[in-house]
């Protein structure tokens, strides 16, 4: 259990009780889980590091129902984890110990879409691929892109702030979000759902929701600002001799590409060994120790090729790149992809990962894989080192056989206090969760932490929303 390896104790909140039971059944008839078996994927992480105890899911369909579950659980005084997708890689996403999990999988309904504006409206509960397939037809797309888009929802993502693939050309979900429907740990319901471009009137309260991960409110439904489907797009998966090469490349890119560049990522040759050893995906350029995914997306094909193919010429002939292949058709680009997006599941293979989301100077970012790798030596079976290059986002993980407290002793606090010195982040985009929450205080000041509390004890000062979960508690 998660809370005897990380010697967590338990909050006196209330325990779930027959008449708790009765409550929800009544409120929500057929939609109430206390099968254990059932509960048994709800109660684990998706990385299979983490493990609750909850007894209890529900499945509202409505705001009011979630609302009325908060109303009744805070009088209650009894715990709330709410749960999405259950992809999160921080341990947030389920219970620590007997907390109740309320999870948004029926709240899956498109609300509405405005072909003018591109602004969609939706339940939190749509599943991030659903709602891409959905606007494809009508020629938009979602503005964020990820991995875990066939099990991710749009509330999961909001939660978290997740980033992905395209944050690059699309920016954060902090620019395209622009409105929300939260319930609140009372039960109120903040109906902030607007779909305005623009809105100076007061704070803006739906940022304090994005990347709050559950522990301020629950989000109920989005307003999203969706780009156009692109006409043309392509891909470019291309073989790099360095790192220096690999920073390089990516300049030149900026400056050649310009704004038809819509991702920049890299992975290290360890990736590749994963992804071919453990996936059988095939290489499709020779072996060198980077790779990097340089895709563009634009209105008009024969301009993106041509602005495509002077890059390449010339990256190419100055060493940067010493080998590559290029895909515009869709089953080209979803293999090539597959090589970069598979990396977080062919690390699962290798046994326990211990999982690194840093933001650091772009040009510092391989120096950390390159210095754990000394550090760690044999103990570690692998050290890796890929992501959002463009965005100056490294995801570095190291692999074990299996869990050493010892192997995690030797890796943190040290890759912190590294990230630390160059005023970097411990979390860029899969948050803090149950694992990170200790180690805000590398990327924070204690003031922001401080407020960051203050606001968790008035938006919820039983503090029965996601406990245990993003802040260090005020003794801790
Ligand atoms: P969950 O995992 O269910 O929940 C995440 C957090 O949000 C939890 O704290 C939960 O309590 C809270 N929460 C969920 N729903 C709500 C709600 N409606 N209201 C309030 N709180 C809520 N992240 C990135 O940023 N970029 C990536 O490229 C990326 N790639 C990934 C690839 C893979 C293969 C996997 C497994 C994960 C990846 N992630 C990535 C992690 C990322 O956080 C999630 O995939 C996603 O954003 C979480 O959505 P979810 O619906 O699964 O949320
Ligand atoms: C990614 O970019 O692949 C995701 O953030 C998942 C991961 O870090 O493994
Ligand atoms: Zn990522």
């Amino acid at each position: 259990l998660t809370s005897e390896r990380y010697q967590v104790q338990r909050f006196p909140f209330a325990h779930v009780s027959d008449r708790d039971l009765s409550f929800f059944e009544r409120l929500m008839p057929g939609r109430v889980m206390t099968d254990a078996d059932e509960l048994k994927p709800f109660n684990v992480d998706w990385l299979k590091t983490v493990r609750g105890c909850s007894k209890v899911l529900l499945k509202p369909r409505t705001t009011m129902e979630i609302s009325e579950v908060l109303r009744y659980c805070s009088e209650r005084n009894l715990a709330v984890n709410p749960q999405g997708g259950n992809t999160c890689l921080v341990g947030g996403s389920v219970p620590v110990f007997d907390e109740i999990i309320l999870s948004t999988a029926l709240m899956n309904q498109i609300i509405s879409f405005d072909t003018v504006s591109g602004i969609l409206v939706c339940q939190a509960g749509c599943i991030l691929e659903n709602l891409n397939q959905y606007l494809e037809q009508l020629d938009f797309i979602m503005p964020l892109d990820l991995a875990a888009k066939g099990s991710c929802h749009i509330g999961g993502n909001v939660a978290t702030n997740a980033g992905g693939l395209r944050l690059l050309r699309y920016g954060s979900l902090r620019g395209t979000v622009l409105g929300l429907e939260v319930v609140l740990a009372d039960g109120s319901i903040l109906n902030c759902l607007t779909s305005l471009r623009k809105d100076n009137t007061g704070y803006d309260l739906k940022q304090l929701f994005i990347g709050s991960e559950g522990t301020l409110g629950i989000v109920t439904a989005v307003s999203i600002l969706c780009p156009r489907k692109p006409k043309a797009v392509n891909l470019a998966f291309l073989g790099c001799p360095g790192f220096s090469q690999v920073l390089r490349t990516f300049t030149t890119c900026k400056g050649m590409l310009g704004e038809i560049l819509s991702a920049y990522e890299f992975m290290d040759n360890e990736c590749m060994k994963l992804v071919k050893g453990h996936l059988k995906l095939v290489n499709p350029v020779a072996e060198s120790p980077f790779y990097i995914l340089v895709e563009t997306s634009g209105s008009n094909s024969v301009h993106d090729e041509e602005k495509l193919s002077n890059f390449l010429d010339h990256v190419m002939t100055s060493n940067l790149v010493t080998d590559g292949t290029l895909a515009s058709d869709d089953k080209k680009i979803k293999m090539l992809w597959a090589l970069r997006e598979r990396i977080t599941e062919a690390l699962t293979c290798e046994g326990y990962v211990y999982k690194y989301d840093i933001s650091l100077p772009v040009e510092k970012i391989y120096d950390l894989v390159t210095d754990m790798r000394t550090k760690l030596g044999r103990s570690a079976k692998n050290v890796v080192g890929y992501g959002h290059l463009g965005d100056g986002n490294l995801h570095l993980n190291i692999t074990a056989e299996s869990y050493s407290h010892s192997l995690l002793e030797a890796i943190e606090p040290y890759v912190y206090e590294w990230t630390s010195q160059y005023r970097g982040s411990i979390s860029a985009e899969h948050g803090l969760g149950f694992k990170k929450k200790h180690f805000i205080h590398y990327s924070k000041p204690q003031e922001a932490v401080l407020l960051m509390q203050q606001f968790k004890a008035m938006l919820d000062p039983k503090g029965i929303l996601n406990p245990y979960k993003t802040l260090p508690v005020k003794s801790e």
